[in-house]
């Protein structure tokens, strides 16, 4: 009879398991990321978040970031500072929440905060978008993670968490 335990531990161990790696699946492939806004790519600017002026990291509230970004071959658009430099490096006060919104002004770019949970798809036609708390400090590089083309990996910008 003591087989018969062990039989029984090893299937509902196996049950468990797979139980655990089904849900891990399910949850990081529902894990928020939205494609509900449709935008025309080569005019993106009829979006509110994609106006020059409003792309880049804008404080709603204490705590609370929208960062918008417009992606294009090869390169991501945060904005200009006020002597008109192109924004590379954003930084964010630890805890606060921000909302990323991408977009892409030709072909399909990816959106990768590097260590963090970030990791999204940017199709032409869309809007990306994805709420995260950042609470760690640190810096990350956002990569660009699907090919784009010769430029590819010329795709670059920072975020400081701080
Ligand atoms: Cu953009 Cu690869």
């Amino acid at each position: 009879k003591y087989e018969k335990i062990w039989l029984f531990s090893g299937v509902g161990a196996l049950i468990l398991f797979l139980v655990v790696l089904g849900y891990g699946a399910f949850y990081m492939g529902t894990h928020p990321q939205s494609h509900g806004v449709t935008i025309d790519p080569e005019n993106i600017e009829a979006h509110d978040a994609f106006k020059p002026e409003n792309l880049g990291l804008t404080k709603v509230e204490e705590g609370k970031y929208i960062l918008n970004i417009a992606a294009s071959a090869f390169n991501y658009d945060l904005g200009t500072d006020e002597e008109g430099k192109a924004v590379k490096h954003i930084r964010i006060p630890k805890g606060s929440t921000v909302l990323f919104q991408v977009t892409t002004k030709d072909v399909v770019h990816g959106f990768n905060l590097a260590g963090t949970n970030i990791n999204m798809m940017v199709e032409p036609g869309y809007v990306s978008s994805m709420e995260e708390v950042m609470d760690k400090p640190g810096e990350y590089t956002v990569v660009c993670n699907e090919y784009c083309g010769t430029g590819h990996h010329q795709m670059f910008a920072t975020v400081e968490v701080y």
